[in-house]
């Protein structure tokens, strides 16, 4: 009786929620642009170091100011907690996120801590038409037939930043070159306990595979970032996925319009 009750109340949000999740791929959802920084200020605790870190690493990430925010956070907190463990990016671009890390760790950490960076440094993998749809297809085919590649960089010039102009100990950062599907299986052993995981290889199994083979490395207390969960259908599918059979009770935090975070249990 009561359910019978509830759903003619239901069915709409539901309608609503589904048309919103399609409709949100198609724009940042008023999520904050890092060229227009003085007028911003949003209220976060570490807001003023943070935006001094933006200023270093802005130019090589495409990070929303809210992710890039509360990235610095979320290296704070491991740091104030104590937590053991690496910093890890899977998708590192020119490696502006993960020049955050090492910002705020090099501010907020007593000790520098391991930095790993896994890329292919060969741009974007194809992403698959019936899981990742239409924005990933379309990202893909605005690629100029004359380009190498989409979100093609170099190793080097995430480690020019890192390392050459952050001042993050060369010996702490590791760069893993190749596609995560063999990176990760062969580092995995080595890596040790994880404190910050940036998932950001935006398509369906790029996801997956970080999921499933770094996810049990990151330590109790340990924060998972999802970069692409509300901007393309196929890592969302995927975090959910994986979540919903490791982790059911996980609670995704909202970032920005696609970026989401769990501490993990
Ligand atoms: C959106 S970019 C990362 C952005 C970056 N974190 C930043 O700060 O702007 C996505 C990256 O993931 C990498 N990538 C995606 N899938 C991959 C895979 N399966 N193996 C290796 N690299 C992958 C691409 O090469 C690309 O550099």
């Amino acid at each position: 009786m009561v359910s019978t009750l509830r759903e003619p109340l239901v069915a709409p949000l539901r309608r609503v929620r589904d048309r919103l999740r399609n409709s949100v791929a198609n724009g940042t959802g008023g999520s904050t642009s890092i060229t227009s920084l003085a007028a911003v200020h949003k209220g976060y605790d570490l807001e003023a170091p943070a935006r001094e870190a933006i200023a270093h690493v802005g130019t090589h990430t495409q990070l929303s100011y809210e992710r890039l925010v509360t990235l610095y956070e979320q290296v704070a907190y491991v740091e104030r907690r104590g937590l053991p463990g690496a910093l890890v990016e899977c998708g590192v671009w020119r490696g502006g996120a993960s020049a955050m890390m090492a910002l705020a760790n090099l501010a907020e950490g007593r000790a520098r801590r391991p930095l790993h960076l896994f890329d292919s440094f060969e741009g974007m993998p194809q992403p698959r038409a019936d899981l990742d749809g239409p924005a990933a297809m379309d990202l893909m085919r605005s690629a100029s037939p004359s380009s190498p590649g989409v979100n093609v960089a170099s190793p080097q010039e995430a480690l020019d930043l890192i390392v050459g102009r952050i001042g993050y100990p060369e010996s702490s950062v590791t760069v893993h070159k190749g596609w995560f599907e063999d990176t990760l299986p062969l580092a995995r052993d080595r890596l040790g306990p994880i404190a910050v995981l940036r998932i950001d290889g935006d398509w369906y199994e790029s996801t997956r595979t970080v999921f499933e083979q770094l996810y049990d490395l990151v330590a109790p207390g340990g924060v998972v970032v999802i970069d692409d969960y509300g901007h393309f259908e196929g890592c969302r599918r995927a975090t959910d996925e994986f979540l919903g059979r490791h982790a059911p009770d996980a609670y995704l935090h909202y970032i920005d319009y696609t970026g989401r975070y769990l501490i993990k249990s």
